[in-house]
């Protein structure tokens, strides 16, 4: 019975059955495919730089600080995933980690072409959250959780990503900045597709093989709906500064599409039985928290213009 409920609510039946092999295949793939991105790759020629500063210089800053952070990242997985396995450590050590740092040193140089300070990113603070989760984690059944947890956050970090590049990428079109567009948006927005997908099929994984019995998987839908955060928006200015990331890049308007695609991980597997659910709550009220404080003003970019 137990396993009947998880088919309805995995809603996985009509996927494909990953396999660990097909992981360890898509890990080896990408580390070949996509070698860390060279500083000497890109053209950093800016045509207009106060325009893009005023327009976009907050975002790149943003996004800087969030792929430097990755440092931070492989600490609070090590912390909660003591007992990772081997697919894992690939992913991170060889593949993950080094492409999102050339992603961020890549991205700060551009904005202190541009005239900002460099990136401030927090690369060592693993919070008293995350270290009590991993003290549990030593525990099997917490360990389950807890891992398809860390790929459910890790599927929608990357899936905003995708879609902020996107459009960040039209916006440098749009601006005139062909050579930022080209050689440094395009090329780091290449990579994240390959590190949303790890994430997603890691995740269906643990669902398809049953590794989580009904009770874990409740578990996770009651810790995901408590703890889901956006990306890089740890306290209450970085949330503004998403909510001005979010109007920046005129997600404003379709910001429950938006809210779609970031959550289509875990709207298969967590949520398939509320039947339709277009977003979970949780995320869209994220989203307009971080909007709200954004308009508010009281933590506005002060190199805007
Ligand atoms: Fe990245
Ligand atoms: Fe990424």
């Amino acid at each position: 019975m137990a396993r009947c409920d998880l088919e309805v609510e995995g809603g996985e039946m009509g996927k494909a059955l990953v396999t660990e092999t097909a992981l360890r295949d898509h890990v080896h793939r990408l580390g070949e495919l996509h070698p860390p991105i060279s500083l000497d790759s890109v053209d950093r020629t800016v045509r207009r730089p106060h325009l893009v500063l005023s327009e976009y210089g907050h975002v790149i800053d943003y996004l800087a600080r969030v792929e430097l952070e990755v440092d931070r990242n492989v600490l609070e997985l090590l912390t909660l995933l003591p007992d990772a396995n081997q697919t894992d450590r690939t992913f991170y050590r060889d593949v993950w980690q080094p492409q999102e740092t050339q992603h961020g040193l890549i991205l700060d140089r551009l904005q202190q072409d541009l005239g900002r300070p460099a990136a401030a990113p927090d690369t060592e603070t693993v919070s008293a959250k995350i270290r009590v989760l991993g003290a549990l984690s030593h525990l099997r059944p917490v360990h389950e959780v807890t891992r398809l947890l860390y790929y459910l956050t890790g599927a929608a970090t990357e899936k905003s990503a995708v879609l902020a590049y996107g459009r960040l990428s039209g916006g440098m079109r749009r601006l005139g900045e062909h050579a930022i567009a080209r050689t440094v948006i395009d090329q780091i927005k290449r990579q994240e597709p390959g590190h949303f997908a790890y994430y997603a099929l890691s995740a269906r994984w643990m669902i398809q093989h049953r590794v989580l019995a009904p009770w874990q998987v409740h578990l996770a839908r009651v810790l995901r709906r408590r703890s889901f955060g956006l990306v890089g928006a740890n306290n209450e200015v970085q949330r503004a500064q998403f909510g001005e990331l979010v109007q920046s890049l005129d997600l404003t308007d379709g910001l429950p599409a938006y809210a779609h695609q970031i959550s289509v991980v875990e709207r298969e597997l967590l949520w398939a039985g509320q039947q339709g659910m277009y977003v979970p709550p949780y995320v869209l009220k994220a989203l307009d928290d971080a909007l709200e404080l954004a308009r508010s003003g009281q933590y506005a970019d002060p190199i805007r213009t």
